[in-house]
């Protein structure tokens, strides 16, 4: 499609607004495209997807949103229609995850976004714009905590490798990917349902949520696993950091238990532990290509489209309302369109 920058075309989105009484509100409505922030790259996005910073952005979280109004979507796939940057012409399949997308400036849930080009990642050869947003902002950071394990020189002969919030959107790419390359998985859920859709997505054993939340104060616990992705935080983390093999790493890029952490320095000092934080959303752009390689290559979730759910702009009160509760399974491809357009 070509886009006719002469013409002032309206653009569905969702729009999160503050009204004079500071109360939150997020509905889907019409804006101008002359009302998109300046940027070098206008992209028609075909995909964004739900993460859980997308549902606290819906909700005005004042950590993720700056200013009123918001357009949430802290990623999205699609198709350069204009261009002043030279890297990039109209017709090019292109993914952005993270920077300020969907925080600082107006986001994926949007029938368009315009960005600066250097957020903008050519979509990997042998991934769909649609696959790109299966994956999203939390295959990305799946990967990412994947990479920080292997560095730490952890292989599947290490020991079995514990996985938190393992249903949800990060938790469930890192079982795919670490099951896809040989580790021994324990997934850990809430969702008692779901320990099937856990083993055929990677995981060997399944534990409940209970059993990684010690509230005693002892400094260290029974050393059980290798290493660790925790999406979860708070009192969860420090239990899995207290369970750690000697020299074993934890990659932790989460929060929905809580921010923070009731540890002492003993697992690092006695057991050699690593603390391997995530930042997906600025990763320099080396490491940034070379995980979106490894996701569209060696490492590619096999089965990738059974970890999706599609949603409208419509349908997105109900789908934040699901993350906030813990209720949302695998990833949420969010179209960005509505019933009247579509
Ligand atoms: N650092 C970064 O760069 C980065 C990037 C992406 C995401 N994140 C963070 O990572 C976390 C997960 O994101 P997501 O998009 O994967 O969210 P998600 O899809 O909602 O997954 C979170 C999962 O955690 C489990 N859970 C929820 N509430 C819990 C609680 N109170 N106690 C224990 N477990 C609970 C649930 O899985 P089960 O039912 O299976 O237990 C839930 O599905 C969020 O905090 C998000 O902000 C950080």
């Amino acid at each position: 499609m070509v886009f006719d920058l002469s013409q002032s075309l309206p653009i569905a989105c969702y729009l999160v607004r503050k009204n004079t009484d500071g109360r939150v509100t997020a509905r889907v409505e019409t804006i101008s495209q002359e009302a998109l922030p300046a940027g070098d790259v206008l992209v028609e996005v075909a995909y964004s997807s739900l993460n859980y910073k997308d549902a606290m952005a819906c909700q005005g979280h004042p950590g993720v949103v700056r200013t009123f109004p918001h357009v949430p979507g802290v990623d999205c796939s699609g198709t350069v229609v204009e261009s002043a940057a030279k890297d990039y012409r109209p017709g090019d399949e292109v993914l952005v995850t993270g920077y300020e997308l969907g925080a600082g400036r107006w986001g994926g849930f949007a029938e368009y976004v315009r960005v600066p080009a250097e957020w903008i990642v050519r979509l990997p050869e042998g991934l769909s714009l649609r696959e790109a947003m299966i994956y999203g902002t939390a295959g990305f950071t799946a990967a990412q905590c994947v990479t920080a394990i292997v560095a730490r020189g952890i292989a599947p002969e290490s020991g079995p490798v514990l996985v938190t919030g393992a249903t949800g959107g990060v938790g469930s790419v890192a079982v795919a990917i670490l099951g896809k390359l040989g580790y021994e998985v324990a997934a850990v859920t809430g969702k008692a349902e779901r320990h099937d859709w856990l083993r055929q997505l990677g995981a060997r054993t399944i534990l409940g949520r209970d059993e990684v939340n010690d509230t005693s104060d002892r400094p260290l616990l029974a050393a059980r696993w290798a290493a660790a992705i925790d999406t979860v935080g708070g009192r969860v983390l420090a239990t899995v950091l207290r369970s750690m093999h000697h020299r074993g790493c934890v990659a932790a890029c989460g929060l929905v238990a809580g921010a923070e952490l009731p540890l002492t320095v003993y697992p690092f000092i006695l057991r050699g532990v690593t603390l391997a934080g995530i930042d997906s959303a600025k990763c320099p752009r080396p490491e940034r290509l070379a995980m979106w390689q490894k996701l569209a290559g060696p490492w590619r979730v096999e089965r990738l489209e059974e970890l999706a759910s599609e949603a409208t702009l419509d349908d997105l009160p109900d789908r934040v309302e699901r993350i906030l509760t813990g209720n949302m399974v695998g990833r949420t491809v969010v179209v960005p369109r509505t019933a009247t357009t579509g």
